[in-house]
C-alpha cells in the first residue's frame, strides 16, 4: 500500500504566460517508510505535495503526470473530499491554516473523527482522547482553543487529527521547522510510532533530520527530482553535485562550504541541466543536455551527466 507520483509536470499561468514549476517529478511513498523530500527554498517541495491532495493555487495547471493511489489516478478523480484528511492527511507548513481559531481542539478533533470514521459522540470522544494521548497532550487541555496552545502543541494537535482520521498517507510539510529541538524530537518520535501503518512524506530543509529519521530520500532542485536513494546509500555515496553541496553546507560539516548562487525561479529559462550554472563539476555538455535519471544501483538514481 502506498502512493506513487509519476512524471508530474505542473506550471503557473501568469498574465497570459505559462511558467513551468515541476518537471517530470516522480517519487513513491510506501507504508512503513518515511520518505524525505529535500532541497532549498522554492525548489518545488510544497507544490509537489499539494498536487497529491489537489490543493493547488487557482493559477496552477498540471499538464501531465499521474498520482496513483488505491489503483486510481487522483488527478482524474472528480471528488477529493473523501480522500483529503480521511485517507491522505496533511500537516501543513503553516499549522494555523488548518486549525480553526473559533473552535476548541476537542470540537475540531471530534468533527474529524465523526466525519471520517462515522462514530457516535461517546466513541468519538474515546478516539479523540487516545489520539491526544498519543501526541502527549494531556486530556485537560482538550477544551483549549488553538491560540492557547504553543506552536509545538498546535503541530501535535494537527498530527492527532491526522492520526484519528486513520490516514494511510501522511504528508508533513516542514513539521518541525518552527519548533525547538525537544519538541522536534517528540514529533519525529510520533512519526516513527505511526509509520508501521502509514506511508509518510516528510518535507524538510534539514538533512540532519533526514539522516536520523528518514528511510528514503528524494532531492529536488529547480522543480526536478535530481537524486533519490535509500537514506544510508544516499549519505554513503552521495552522487549529485547539488546533494553534495547541500551536505557540505551543513553546519556540522568540517569543510563548511555553502553552494554559491541561488536556485532558479520559475520565470528563468535554463538550458540543459537546471543546476549547471551553480555546479562546480559542470562540463560543456551540461548547458546543452538535460540529464535523465541514471541508475547507479538498485534503488539509487541520479540526474547528472557525470553518470552518463
Ligand atoms: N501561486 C503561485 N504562483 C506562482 N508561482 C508559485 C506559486 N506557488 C509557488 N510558486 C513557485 O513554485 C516554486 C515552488 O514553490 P514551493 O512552494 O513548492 O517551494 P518549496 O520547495 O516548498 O519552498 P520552501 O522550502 O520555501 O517551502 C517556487 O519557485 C515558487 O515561487
Ligand atoms: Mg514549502
Amino acid at each position: 500500500m502506498g502512493l506513487e507520483v509519476k512524471k508530474l509536470n505542473l506550471g503557473f499561468e501568469c498574465e497570459g504566460q505559462f511558467n513551468q514549476a515541476l518537471f517530470n517529478v516522480s517519487f513513491s511513498l510506501k507504508k512503513g517508510q518515511i520518505h524525505a523530500l529535500v532541497g532549498e527554498s522554492g525548489c518545488g517541495k510544497t507544490i509537489s505535495a499539494m498536487s497529491i491532495l489537489r490543493l493547488l493555487p487557482k493559477t496552477a495547471r498540471v499538464t501531465s503526470g499521474e498520482i496513483l493511489f488505491e489503483g486510481e489516478d487522483l488527478l482524474q478523480r472528480k471528488n477529493m473530499e473523501s480522500v483529503r484528511g480521511a485517507k491522505i492527511a496533511l500537516i501543513p507548513q503553516d499549522p494555523m491554516t488548518s486549525l480553526n481559531p473559533l473552535y476548541t481542539i476537542e470540537n475540531q478533533l471530534l468533527e474529524v473523527i465523526k466525519k471520517h470514521q462515522g462514530l457516535e459522540d461517546e466513541q468519538a470522544l474515546d478516539v479523540a482522547m487516545r489520539a491526544l494521548d498519543a501526541v502527549h497532550i494531556p486530556p485537560d487541555r482538550m477544551k483549549s482553543y488553538p491560540h492557547e496552545f504553543s506552536g509545538g502543541m498546535k503541530q501535535r494537535a494537527i498530527i492527532a487529527m491526522a492520526l484519528s482520521a486513520g490516514a494511510q498517507v501522511l504528508i508533513a510539510d516542514e513539521p518541525t521547522t518552527a519548533l525547538d529541538v525537544t519538541i522536534q524530537a517528540q514529533i519525529m518520535k510520533l512519526l516513527h510510532e505511526i509509520k508501521h501503518d502509514t506511508a509518510i512524506l516528510l518535507i524538510t530543509h534539514d538533512l540532519a533530520l533526514v539522516g536520523e529519521n528518514a528511510d528514503f530520500v528524494s532531492v529536488m532542485y529547480g522543480g526536478r527530482v535530481v537524486e533519490s536513494a535509500p537514506v544510508r546509500e544516499f549519505f554513503k555515496n552521495t552522487a549529485h553535485p547539488y546533494s553534495q553541496g547541500l551536505l557540505n553546507s551543513l553546519p556540522s560539516c568540517s569543510s563548511l562550504e555553502p553552494i554559491e548562487g541561488q536556485p532558479p525561479t520559475i520565470y528563468e529559462e535554463i538550458s540543459g541541466c537546471r543546476f549547471h550554472p551553480r555546479c562546480k563539476k559542470r562540463m560543456d555538455i551540461c548547458s546543452e543536455q538535460n540529464p535523465r535519471m541514471y541508475k547507479l544501483s538498485d534503488e539509487h538514481f541520479c540526474a547528472c551527466l557525470l553518470y552518463n
